[in-house]
């Protein structure tokens, strides 16, 4: 959800801001621009759609570029304006002379627009970031002093943002500033970037200084100062990023999300490395700060999280509740954060996130951190907003996921449930040894599990075939697959744009039955276990209406082929770990029919991998 890059250094810009904006290119965008300092002044290039067209913008205008080794890049996800060239960033002041980038919402932009208008400001944009470049601009009028300017205008400035500056007097300085946005500068030699994310920078250097709330840092060739809201100096520290390109690259796969989908037996495999050696040992999980008698003691957590998180949440509570007898409250972080909720410092707040940056589950976290909750993060970005508010922290691993759709983030936060379920039992002795015992092992075999199905993925393929053309879909599954439906139904909708919905199969009887006829495929989420039979009845109910049936089942009775027109067939496992294996086939689903239907499957329209807006 828009990305920013800056450099400033040595080598050609256009090419650096670029490529970086390309590596950013999954938070999801619909317009793109960059601004680089010319031998007189800062040119802008700006155009709506995809990187390519900015490319032919460029096009012809190599001679006015070629020399400059200083400028900014963003890619726009529209909030306030369409994705026209005039709403597309960089913005600038009236006489151009300054220009700036922003990622995140000023929430303030209706008043100071009033006010900046007042002292003879003319605005070309709808956006709320055009009044940023001309309240530093008015600012920097008074005090010739970029740094002093944007620090001036932040003062003024309330929402979130990461913003990075240029001005035409200031021929090798970039100035950079975030609250509530992600901001990163990766440290070179005689030069530096800016960007919102590790993979714009990660090719050219793996130093990398993260910036606080409020901290403002000019960037020349040579080095880099730091200071804070008040002016006050701060030394940067700089740390190495764990990073390698080649996790950006699809190797091989037609698409990322291919390619992820392969890597969950390796994410499952990374997830348990030093957290559980053997099933008869117990879970070490350093991670939980919590101490042992405050678990004991715990009676209630409450989980927020959004998306394809807000699902792993969801079966997060089946099995705290069904491992530790601990009451467990989901809720999307959206809808938490604008009621009176209920936590405290007796309550565990578990935030789920796979950017670590949703505006929302951020917004919830503090809430709660406020009320002075201990605060779980489980999230695939360490280095995130949300890492950073966290009294206990689990890292999920996952290694980058570049497609839009989460899949293997989703797999990484269910296992980090899994853990953490099975440890909070473990303190709180609330299963039977020799059941605990017996899951850990289950759990370490799950990879080879993934592996059979992925060795099979041509039938799945087969099936999403048949499937690619129809308007709408429905999942039914019961109990700990509930979520599972939900979240095969999210992935169907993200990269196909078909319309899918997940239900509990009890509730079709009540309402949405009466949509079934012989248009409407039904897929049944058919798990061995506790609610199996009562599945199989909702599905002949389904059948007795006409709806074309397909079962995703790990049983072996051959009797369910009078019943569903397609069997996919998944490796057997106990109940409480068919959400992982469930889940396989239903991204292959999702991925062979956005394949099939031609679809941008890594880029969905209108979605942003980082929503880090409310
Ligand atoms: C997942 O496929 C979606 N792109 C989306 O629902 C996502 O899960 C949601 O925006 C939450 O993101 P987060 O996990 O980064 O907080």
């Amino acid at each position: 959800m828009c990305g920013i890059v800056g450099y400033v250094g040595y080598k050609p810009v256009t090419d650096i801001l670029m490529d970086g904006l390309e590596q950013l290119e999954y938070r999801g965008y619909d317009s793109s621009g960059i601004a680089v300092m010319c031998e007189k002044e800062i040119r802008v290039y700006k155009a709506v759609g995809k990187l390519q067209n900015l490319r032919e913008e460029l096009k012809g205008h190599e001679n006015e570029f070629n020399s400059s080794t200083m400028g900014i890049g963003h890619i726009r996800w529209a909030t306030h304006g369409a994705p026209t060239v005039l709403n597309a960033h960089p913005h600038t002041c009236n006489c151009g002379g300054l220009v700036i980038v922003h990622n995140g919402i000023i929430e303030n932009y209706k008043e100071l627009k009033e006010e900046l208008i007042k002292t003879g400001c003319i605005f070309r944009s709808e956006t709320d970031t055009e009044v940023v470049a001309h309240l530093v601009a008015k600012k920097y009028d008074k005090c010739k002093n970029l740094t002093e300017a944007v620090r001036l205008a932040s003062k003024e400035i309330e929402g979130a943002y990461a913003l990075c500056v240029m001005h035409k007097d200031c021929k090798q300085k970039l100035v950079i500033t975030k609250r509530n946005a992600p901001l990163v500068v990766g440290v070179g030699i005689n030069e530096f970037y800016a960007a919102s994310d590790v993979p714009a920078i990660i090719k050219h250097t793996n130093k990398a200084v993260y910036l606080n709330d409020n901290q403002i840092a000019t960037l020349t060739p040579e080095k880099m100062e730091l200071i804070d809201a008040d002016g006050n100096k701060i030394e940067p520290k700089a740390e190495i990023l764990p990073w390698e390109p080649v996790a950006l690259s699809k190797m091989g796969y037609k698409h990322f999300m291919l390619k992820e989908i392969h890597e969950q037996p390796d994410v499952i495999r990374n997830i348990l490395v030093g957290k559980l050696h053997a099933p008869d040992e117990n879970i070490v999980l350093d991670e939980v700060k919590l101490t042992k008698e405050t678990l004991k003691n715990l009676n209630r957590i409450q989980i927020i999280a959004c998306g394809t998180s807000l699902h792993a949440a969801m079966i997060g509570k089946y099995l705290i509740e069904g491992f530790c007898g601990i009451a467990v409250d989901v809720e999307a972080s959206s809808e938490y954060i604008y009621r009176k909720t209920v936590t405290d410092e007796h309550t565990l707040v578990i935030g789920v996130s796979q950017s670590g940056e949703t505006a929302d589950t951020l917004t919830a976290i503090k809430q709660s951190k406020a009320r002075g909750s201990h605060i779980l993060i489980i999230t695939n970005r360490p280095d995130s907003a949300m890492a950073r508010e966290a009294d206990s922290l689990i890292p999920v691993n996952a290694g980058i996921e570049v497609s839009v759709a989460a899949t293997k983030s989703y797999i990484a936060q269910l296992m980090a449930f899994y853990l953490l379920a099975l440890y909070m039992s473990e303190v709180k002795e609330s299963m039977a040894k020799t059941d605990l015992t017996s899951l850990k092992a289950e759990l370490m075999i799950l990879p080879q599990k993934i592996e059979q199905i992925l060795a099979h993925k041509e039938d799945i393929q087969n099936v999403a075939r048949v499937y690619a053309n129809t308007k709408d879909f429905i999942y039914i599954a019961r109990g700990i697959n509930y979520p599972t439906a939900l979240e095969g139904a999210l992935k169907l909708k993200e990269i196909s744009y078909i319309n899918a919905t997940g239900y509990p199969a009890g509730e079709l009887k009540h309402g949405p039955i009466a949509m079934l006829d012989d248009t409407m495929p039904v897929l049944s989420i058919l798990m061995n276990g506790s609610v199996y039979e009562k599945l199989l009845s909702n599905s002949e109910e389904a059948k007795a209406r006409n709806a074309r049936m397909i079962a995703l089942t790990n049983s072996k009775d051959e009797k369910l082929s009078h019943l569903f027109e397609h069997i996919i067939r998944v490796p057997d496992v106990p109940e409480i770990f068919s959400p992982i294996i469930a889940m396989i086939p239903l991204q292959l689903i999702a991925y062979y029919i956005a394949e099939f239907l031609g679809k941008d499957v890594d880029q969905p329209r209108n979605l942003a991998k980082s929503v880090t807006v409310e």
